[in-house]
């Protein structure tokens, strides 16, 4: 599979879901439907930073990445501890490698409905496996995401 242009990633989405702000016809915002914004990062080699700012006013971004089959979902939660803790996954479906959106609390699948978690533990087939997940770290105000380091699902 080919990496997808954020244009090409945005036209899934909203063919899946029927929206035309996803889809791009309309500004995101207009359309009713859920949006994700994307976020500028830094990349050396393997790893990726980008500023805690970039969680401001939403608890998830996606990258857009050129050389991975689909953008990157960067997501924070809180811990039971209280503290944030910040997951990245590669929104790959693991069914058929369609691109998965996060809708909600979950990303979706349009191609079949597999549904993960916004850290990609499986919740609904057809997949059976979870979303590939990096290991994700803050130091200084900066997410840092180490794309060499998959973590097992
Ligand atoms: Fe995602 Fe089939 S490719 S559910």
């Amino acid at each position: 599979m080919t990496s997808m242009t954020r244009r090409r990633f945005l036209g899934q989405v909203g063919r899946a879901s029927g929206c035309l702000a996803c889809a791009g016809v309309l500004p995101v915002g207009l359309g009713g439907c859920a949006s994700v914004p994307w976020a500028s990062y830094e990349r050396t080699g393997s790893r990726i930073t980008l500023p805690l700012s970039a969680f401001d006013d939403t608890d998830g971004v996606l990258l857009d990445l050129p050389d991975r089959p689909a953008p990157l979902y960067v997501h924070r939660a809180a811990g039971i501890d209280g503290e944030e803790r910040f997951t990245a996954v590669l929104t790959l479906c693991m069914h058929q490698g369609c691109t998965a959106a996060p809708q909600g609390s979950r990303i979706v699948c349009p191609c079949h409905g597999s549904e993960y978690a916004q850290d990609g533990t499986l919740l609904r087939g057809p997949s059976e496996r979870d979303l590939i997940r990096f290991p994700a770290t803050v130091t200084d105000e900066r997410v840092w995401i180490h794309l060499n380091g998959v973590e097992d699902g």
